[in-house]
């Protein structure tokens, strides 16, 4: 439907048509970054469930490929649902991946390439034996789904997780194998947490404590944390927690029990729409990378009349942040800047309750790094001042956005906006006093007012950033017609969403910059750049001659 046809995007992954959830199996391969995906290719909300393919040299420009696996078996008739890839020593490729079968069970399949000398891997081959593996005694028949990358044990076997729950208690299964074909369950649970409902989509791997580098998924030492990620079937959030593996017995540990995962306290990929993520390690650069499905706000009639929902966010690496060793750090891999076109620079004295237009044309597909500062005396005078109140309850969420004003903030940018400020899409700092008197800052992403349709979910988003002594407030943001994602301090915080706007589209769109608060003068100096078109496109024929 062309009339909302502007909600494409122009950079990211989407498939031509209908719909799309969960990033499946990602791997380099013979030069080629391989993506595959859970797609319906009969309509537009979730459904029929098999693999898309596209292929990559760059994590940007996509050839989209046939599906690789359909529902066609027992094991598998009610969906090819989310699974993971493992690169074998000996350079085979495995794919074990979730099958609803024609029970409505969830069991695991193996499925692999028929021809390894195709860098481009068209034909999958699903095995014979397949179930190989079906829900354990005290396990649901409908709880027990997404195998993970599978990783070595010091024992020379190979270990993988599924997700599941036992009541309300979220849980991550463990078996070995050394054929993927029979399994050996251990005694423990990698890990569990009380009251979190379903884990889906686990996503278990090492990061280095020493380098800015990525870990293939077997790697371990002294030198290494280990990430555990699961989605949150409850509240449709994915959660993680750095701590420490076990190789011995197969579980691993939270270095903070407090923010465990899957607890509200625990730290989150991205505290907008974002979910089901999985990683891959990047043995062509070393790095490893994120993967996440951002799925729509909007209505499943909106989506029936555009003809397809969701798409994929710009694969970010990911690596431990070294300097406050709790947390990770996710950025925009670098590829992305290739699609930067012009730049243009800006330095800004912003005094407070001021809005300023960002002077660039057509910023429908933008990418903007910035770095805020808050006037020296104006924040002291605050930390000193006793008729400022103490703001220990801040939240993004329950703030009530960027028109909200407090003493230090909000000061940020307004994208997606059109001339008269009717639509727009804030994403900014927050700075709040304590009842210590320390400041501390949250970044935030408010969709309040970015549409005049009604039929969308309007959020605002967000999470405390940590910023540590001498650092500069920083944010990047990259803007896609109707997606827009927010790193803020480096990549500690996240924030993605998706936005329907009506007016502020095309050329229409304008850039704002905005100092909401009260008592604060922010000195900004920002890069602008517009971004060109990504080739994401079908495959024809002719391109399949080898
Ligand atoms: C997560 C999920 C997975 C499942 C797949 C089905 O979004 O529900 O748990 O394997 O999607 O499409």
């Amino acid at each position: 439907n062309t009339m909302l046809s502007w909600q494409r995007t122009a950079f990211h992954f989407q498939p031509e048509k209908n719909w799309m959830n969960d990033p499946n199996g990602p791997l380099f391969y013979k030069g080629l970054y391989h993506f595959f995906y859970q797609y319906n290719p009969n309509g537009d909300v979730w459904g029929d469930i098999a693999w898309g393919h596209a292929v990559s040299m760059d994590l940007i420009h996509w050839l989209h490929l046939p599906l690789v696996m359909v529902p066609d078996q027992w094991y598998d008739a009610n969906g090819v649902w989310t699974g993971s890839a493992t690169l074998l020593d000996d350079g085979s490729i495995v794919m074990l991946y979730t099958g609803s079968t024609d029970n409505f069970v969830q069991v695991q399949n193996l499925a692999y390439p028929e021809d390894l000398s195709d860098p481009l891997l068209l034909k999958w081959t699903k095995f014979s034996g397949n179930p190989v593996l079906v829900p354990p005694p005290g396990i649901g028949a409908k709880d027990f789904r997404d195998p993970t990358t599978a990783w070595e044990t010091l024992g020379g076997k190979w270990r993988i997780t599924i997700g599941s729950k036992v009541n309300r208690t979220g849980i991550s299964i463990v078996y070995d194998t050394t054929d993927f074909k029979t399994y050996e369950k251990l005694d423990n649970s990698l890990h569990q947490v009380p009251d979190t409902g379903m884990w889906e989509c686990i996503d278990f791997y090492p990061v280095s404590k020493t380098e800015i580098i990525g870990l293939g998924t077997s790697v371990n030492g002294p030198d290494v944390k280990h990430i555990l990620k699961a989605s949150m079937d409850d509240t449709r959030t994915d959660h993680y927690a750095i701590g420490t593996y076990y190789d011995s017995n197969g579980t691993w540990i939270p270095d903070d029990p407090n923010s465990d995962v899957g607890k509200s306290t625990s730290l989150r990929y991205d505290y907008g729409k974002f979910y089901a993520s999985k990683t891959f390690y990047d043995q062509n650069k070393k790095r490893r990378i994120l993967w996440g499905w951002i799925g729509e706000s909007d209505s499943e009639a909106a989506d029936v009349q555009k003809g397809w929902s969701s798409v994929q966010g710009i694969p970010r690496t990911v690596a431990l942040d070294m300097k406050t060793g709790k947390n990770l750090v996710q950025w925009p891999v670098e590829e992305v800047e290739s699609l930067r076109l012009s730049s243009k620079k800006f330095e800004m004295k912003v005094k407070p309750e001021t809005v300023v237009q960002v002077n660039v044309s057509s910023t429908a597909q933008l990418d903007i790094e910035a770095e805020f500062e808050i006037n020296k005396e104006d924040l002291e005078k605050i930390a000193r001042d006793e008729s400022v109140e103490a703001e220990d309850d801040f939240s993004c969420e329950t703030s009530g956005g960027s028109t909200v004003s407090g003493s230090l903030g909000p000061f940020g940018f307004s994208v997606l906006t059109d001339e008269n400020l009717s639509e727009q899409t804030t994403v900014y700092f927050y700075v709040t006093k304590g009842k210590d008197s320390k400041l501390k800052t949250f970044f935030c992403t408010d969709t309040l007012r970015s549409t005049m349709a009604t039929d969308v979910v309007r959020s605002v988003y967000g999470s405390f950033v940590p910023v540590l002594e001498g650092e500069k407030l920083t944010m990047r943001i990259l803007v896609d017609h109707s997606i827009v994602e927010g790193f803020g301090q480096g990549g500690r915080t996240c924030i993605t969403s998706r936005v329907y706007p009506t007016e502020a589209i095309y050329g229409a769109a304008k850039l704002f910059l905005f100092n909401n608060a009260l008592n604060a003068t922010i000195m900004a100096s920002f890069e602008v750049w517009q971004m060109n078109g990504a080739f994401i496109r079908p495959y024809s024929a002719d391109d399949l001659v080898l």
